[in-house]
């Protein structure tokens, strides 16, 4: 009988020690250490030597083909993914629990079934009635999608690998599969990495796209080893405030494209609608005439994106103010609000920093700095910001202001949606603007300040 030996995983790094300690040597993480029991692999069984593989030309006279894709007729999934699913490549989806991932992903199999793939939907985490459940209330209840309840991933990969032409498997949730032969529990390391493993081989037979939904850690990384990230193609995030209605997809890892795309949904009664006009969305509860709101046209990819910033600035009975920031980053308000104070005289210490991006949409573009900056202005001197305008540009820590790329792309969208005058740095291109719209260019954030005739 095979002799079994304990080892200990990090449930968050994948580093193997064997002896249980509190706090994990390799990614400093405390209690993440689990027991695992693995099969002791005698010594004298294992081959020594290694058979000679062959080496082949990088260059192949005949031209290699792109990957072949899948268009899968969700726009805005095809966006984030590049043009599509490749076959037989593996694609993992986190996302927030509730946050709709298998909404989508069952929309997206009866999406396919419906253009004529062969799409099926495995879950680990429901009962086949809870599915059709969502179905009827998706509105595809005649789906030819196939379905299936399992968890045993060596089981799942022979039906693969026996059902020919399958064109996408949706795997709901990686962290419920097993491989029997693991003695572990499912959602550990091990069992995660080896039936993934096992999963992405056998789509890779049959040319199978396959996508995982993967769970995520209260701190919002994907849970189980960075090595499931590894062995993908590609990564993607669902994410969205609960509260609102907007979800949006993002890449962080894509072997066949870009990452800087996304993909905006909206959540409706009848599961998540596509928004090919963001701005309009994000803009859409917008008041005009209050003080401490600024208009930023941003760029998400190659689209572009109209989203509002509110900043609160009040006197704060703290010893040290409240820098509350949502959807931004802390560290970049840091650096801003120094340079205002700094640089431009903007009595902004001893203050609380409250400031929301609008619609629960996540900027990381250094771009916002000049939005930012007007809304943090507009709230000390709580006069509204001139109607009707927008505003973009990098910030520098001696207050100048950096071009940023795409000024035309941004103007056009900010002029289809009714702006008329855009605040942006000096280009050394000259910027053609779109008929309606007037551009004002400062040098610095000290004469922008003064172009509002701010008075704080
Ligand atoms: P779900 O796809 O189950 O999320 P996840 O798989 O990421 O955990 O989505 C669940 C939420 O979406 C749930 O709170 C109900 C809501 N929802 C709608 O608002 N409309 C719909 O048509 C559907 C199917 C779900
Ligand atoms: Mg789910």
């Amino acid at each position: 009988m095979a002799r079994t030996l304990s080892q200990y995983h990090c449930q968050s790094c994948g580093a193997v020690t064997a002896k249980w300690s509190g706090k994990c040597d390799a990614c400093g993480e405390w209690n993440t250490l689990s027991e695992e029991r693995v099969e002791a692999t005698p010594g004298k069984k294992r081959k020594a030597g290694g058979r000679a593989i062959e080496l082949v030309l990088l260059a192949k006279s005949e031209q290699t083909s792109p990957a072949r894709r899948l268009v899968t007729g969700l726009e805005e999934f095809d966006r984030v993914t590049g043009g599509g699913l490749v076959a037989g490549s593996a694609i993992l989806i986190g996302g927030d629990p509730g946050i709709g991932k298998s909404t989508l992903l069952l929309q997206l199999v009866c999406k396919l079934a419906a253009a004529g793939r062969k799409a099926a939907y495995i879950t680990g985490e429901e009962s086949a009635d809870q599915v059709r459940m969502r179905a009827q209330r998706l509105g595809v209840m005649d789906s030819t999608a196939t379905l299936a309840t399992a968890t045993n991933a060596v089981d799942i990969a022979e039906t693969v690998r026996s059902t020919p032409d399958l064109d996408l498997l949706v795997i709901d949730s990686i962290q419920t599969m097993y491989v029997p032969n693991l003695e572990s529990a499912p959602g550990t390391v091990s069992q995660v990495r080896a039936a993934a493993h096992e999963l992405i081989r056998a789509a890779k037979t049959s040319d199978a796209a396959i996508v995982f939904v993967g769970h995520v850690t209260k701190d919002g990384a994907i849970a189980g080893p960075r090595v499931l990230e590894h062995m993908v193609d590609c990564v993607l995030y669902f994410e969205g405030d609960r509260s609102h209605h907007f979800r949006i997809l993002r890449g962080v890892k894509n072997r066949f494209g870009a990452t800087d795309e996304i993909g905006v949904f909206e959540m409706s009664e009848q599961g998540l609608q596509q928004v090919p006009n963001p701005s309009e969305l994000f803009l859409g509860e917008r008041q005009h005439n209050v003080a401490g709101t600024a208009v930023f046209a941003g760029l998400e990819g190659t689209r572009p994106l109209l989203v509002e910033i509110e900043a609160l600035v009040a006197p704060s009975s703290l010893a040290s103010p409240r820098r509350n920031v949502v959807g931004w980053d802390s560290g970049r308000l840091a650096m801003l609000t120094a340079v205002l104070e700094a640089r431009c005289g903007v009595p902004l210490s001893g203050r609380d920093i409250f400031l929301n991006v609008a619609g629960g949409l996540r900027i990381a573009e250094p771009a916002a700095d000049l939005a930012v900056a007007a809304a943090l202005v507009s709230s000390v001197s709580a006069k509204p910001l001139p109607a009707r305008a927008v505003f973009f540009g990098e910030v520098a820590l001696s207050a100048e202001l950096r071009q940023v790329p795409q000024a035309e792309t941004r103007l056009k969208e900010a002029a289809k949606l009714g702006f008329e005058q855009g605040f942006m740095p000096k280009f050394s291109k000259k910027v053609m603007p779109p008929s309606g719209i007037s551009t004002t260019q400062p040098d610095n954030l000290s004469d922008f300040i003064e172009l509002l005739s701010g008075r704080y």
